[in-house]
């Protein structure tokens, strides 16, 4: 497979040279891949673009993008679609270019990628893994909090480092992702790209790497980083919690259960046993239920192909049918131990479990709106 380093650079010059030297090495060591090195410099004033430009004759697998200075996160997206369209990368490889990142840790990434892993996140904050030591006590606190933060913001408790910047990531897991990461200029994008590939059913790995101190040139970390960040994450939080999913979910059964009730009384009036009229309003209902959720509870996840339709409908009814026992046990229980009289109490109460099984079930197998990722 091919795999494509990204470096991003701005202002990296007493670096990079090293640094590309150092990949060359450590790509040896896993020379079943075919490696290439791009660097998306940011027309640095300091002259990294044309260190690189010179270097690329000397690596034949070096490549140089430059572009206008907009921000990591617009970097990484240049840099990617750039490895992904023009260099036919199978594997991107995100690394910081002062030497932050031990290129010495890189085959370990490559051989989680060997091993079926579709996301490796070379984490600081795992057994094993580090930050300075000479960091000062703050410095630590802050950098573990902004984690912490994330995690909370994000309600999201697999993944230990959110905001590192060495990772190894399987191509079909950025272009499955890419079009939410639009807009995310600055380090946010880290963060933001994480928690779309955990969305996207990737399987994620966290390996332990220590991150080192830099030895030359500044970082280029600002305030509005953390700003950022913290927009990101209230934005999160407000759009997932207000999501009024689990009201639109009550309203359509509401529409079903009228329905239910209408059929039966017509039905029986005309001279249809109740049991079939009941039967005939029920599937009605089921009907009803399972169109208004796919276009408007679950429009984000709307089931449009006409072939998968019957095999979801039946998952739908099996689902619903769950709820059925759950109500007939429910009431039967309850009427066993407190007597017949009470058998509404029951019902209301199956109805109410009922419900919650309906809703978990359509969340997580019909329409799969929480696409589970393993992290190990
Ligand atoms: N092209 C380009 N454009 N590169 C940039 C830009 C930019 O606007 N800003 C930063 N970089 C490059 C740097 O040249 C370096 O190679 C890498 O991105 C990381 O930048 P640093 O300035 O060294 O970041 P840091 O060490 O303070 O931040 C660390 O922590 C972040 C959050 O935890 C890094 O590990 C980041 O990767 C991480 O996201
Ligand atoms: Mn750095």
């Amino acid at each position: 497979m091919k795999i494509v380093i990204i470096i991003p650079t701005y202002n990296e010059v007493e670096n990079i040279g090293r640094l590309i030297e150092a990949l060359e090495t450590a790509s040896r060591r896993f020379s079943h891949h075919e490696t290439q090195l791009l660097v998306v410099d940011d027309n640095s004033p300091d002259g990294t673009g044309k260190l690189v430009e010179k270097l690329t004759k000397k690596f034949p697998s070096l490549t140089l993008l430059s572009g206008e200075k907009q921000g990591l996160g617009q970097a990484y997206l240049r840099g990617m679609d750039f490895a992904v369209d023009k260099l036919g990368a199978d594997i991107i490889v995100e690394i910081d270019a002062d030497f932050q990142h031990d290129p010495l840790a890189l085959p370990a990434f490559i051989e989680r990628i060997d091993a079926g892993y579709d996301f490796v996140i070379g984490s600081r904050y795992i057994k094993g893994g580090s930050i300075p030591n000479n960091w000062s006590a703050l410095r630590k606190l802050l950098s573990k909090i902004g984690n912490l933060l994330v995690r909370i913001g994000l309600l999201t408790f697999g993944v230990h480092d959110w905001t590192s910047g060495y990772r190894a990531v399987k191509t079909w897991v950025y272009q499955r992702t890419r079009t939410q990461l639009t807009g995310f200029n600055g380090y946010t994008f880290q963060v933001a790209f994480l928690h779309q590939v955990l969305r996207s059913g990737a399987k994620v790995v966290e390996i332990p790497i220590q991150f080192g101190e830099r030895k030359y040139g500044k970082s280029k970390i600002g305030g509005e980083y953390v700003k950022n960040l913290l927009i990101y994450l209230i934005k999160t939080r407000i759009h997932e919690t207000a999501t009024p999913r689990f009201l639109k979910f009550l309203v359509v059964g509401t529409i079903g259960f009228v329905i239910n009730t209408v059929v039966l009384e017509v039905l029986v009036r005309l001279g249809i046993r109740p049991s079939i009229s009941g039967g005939i309003g029920g599937e009605l209902a089921i009907i009803s239920n399972f169109t208004f959720n796919n276009i408007w509870t679950f429009k984000e996840k709307k089931i449009t192909s006409i072939r998968q339709i019957p095999g979801k409908f039946i998952i739908f009814n099996l689902a619903s049918f769950g709820s059925v026992i759950i109500q007939t046990i429910t009431i039967e229980i309850g009427t066993r131990i407190f007597g017949v009289p009470t058998y509404r109490i029951f019902y209301v109460l199956g109805v109410g479990i009922g419900l919650i099984w309906n809703y978990f079930m359509y969340n997580r197998v019909v329409w799969q709106t929480h696409k589970k990722t393993k992290i190990s």
